[in-house]
């Protein structure tokens, strides 16, 4: 099967350090890098923006996922874009048109991704499955990393493994939140074809990222034997 993508979180990161962070984890084998944008409004944190995103992009070729937690959104994307990102996501909550927003990120050639809350329904993104190239499952409430995977999202995501194989659509599943070597095998054999991890890659500091890395891939070899 399709090697599950893993794109470790940066909001577990040296902030004070995060050009260096990122080659870290790139040479430590992340394929993708997740910035995690929040806005003190729609979650209860605030981050980085475009700016910072921009100087990151130097200091590593691989993907840029940008996930937003910010609303209202469509005004901010043309920046993201100019700043580097690959794949912008938005949560299906952040504006009043989510099909306008996501023609809005498509139209500036970057993939568009939808996220879901753990207390969004699945079917939020029926209507739109043919004009996305990801879906972003949130395993937890946004806002905060180390926090505690919610088992009950393994339904959803098998739900929306169902929905996606049913239309053929090429969508991406993504699973954002508590992912670790001991919940990526149900997330994986629930359907997830991509993993977002903070904690899990960052815990240990440097040295560690390699090994954290290989042990959630670990992790979901012995799932997929299993199955
Ligand atoms: C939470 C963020 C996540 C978070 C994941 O709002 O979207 O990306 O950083 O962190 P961990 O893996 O620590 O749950
Ligand atoms: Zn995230």
């Amino acid at each position: 099967m399709q090697n599950t993508i893993i794109s470790p979180s940066i909001l577990s990161a040296d902030f004070a350090c995060l050009g260096e962070e990122i080659r870290r984890i790139d040479d430590a084998g992340a394929d993708w890098i997740h910035v995690d944008v929040m806005d003190g409004h729609f979650v209860p944190n605030l981050t980085i923006g475009p700016n910072v995103i921009k100087a990151l992009r130097t200091h590593t070729k691989k993907p840029f996922d940008v996930h937003l937690m910010i609303s209202p959104v469509d005004a901010f994307i043309e920046a993201y874009v100019d700043a580097g990102a690959d794949l912008i996501t938005v949560h299906a909550e952040a504006g009043p048109h989510l099909h306008r927003t996501l023609q809005l990120i498509r139209s500036l050639g970057v993939k568009a991704g939808v996220a879901l809350n753990p207390a969004t329904p699945w079917q939020v993104v029926e209507p739109v499955i043919h004009d996305i190239d990801l879906i972003l499952v949130m395993s937890v409430n946004p806002g905060f990393g180390g926090q505690k995977f919610i088992p009950g999202q393994l339904d959803k995501i098998a739900a929306l493994r169902g929905l996606i194989d049913g239309c053929g659509a090429d969508v991406v599943l993504e699973v954002d939140g508590g992912v670790n070597a001991d919940t990526a095998g149900d997330v994986l054999a629930a359907g997830a074809t991509a993993l977002v991890a903070g904690t899990a890659v960052f815990t240990g500091g440097p040295s560690a990222y390699a090994s954290n890395i290989a042990g959630l891939r670990a992790a979901l070899s012995s799932a997929d034997a299993a199955d």
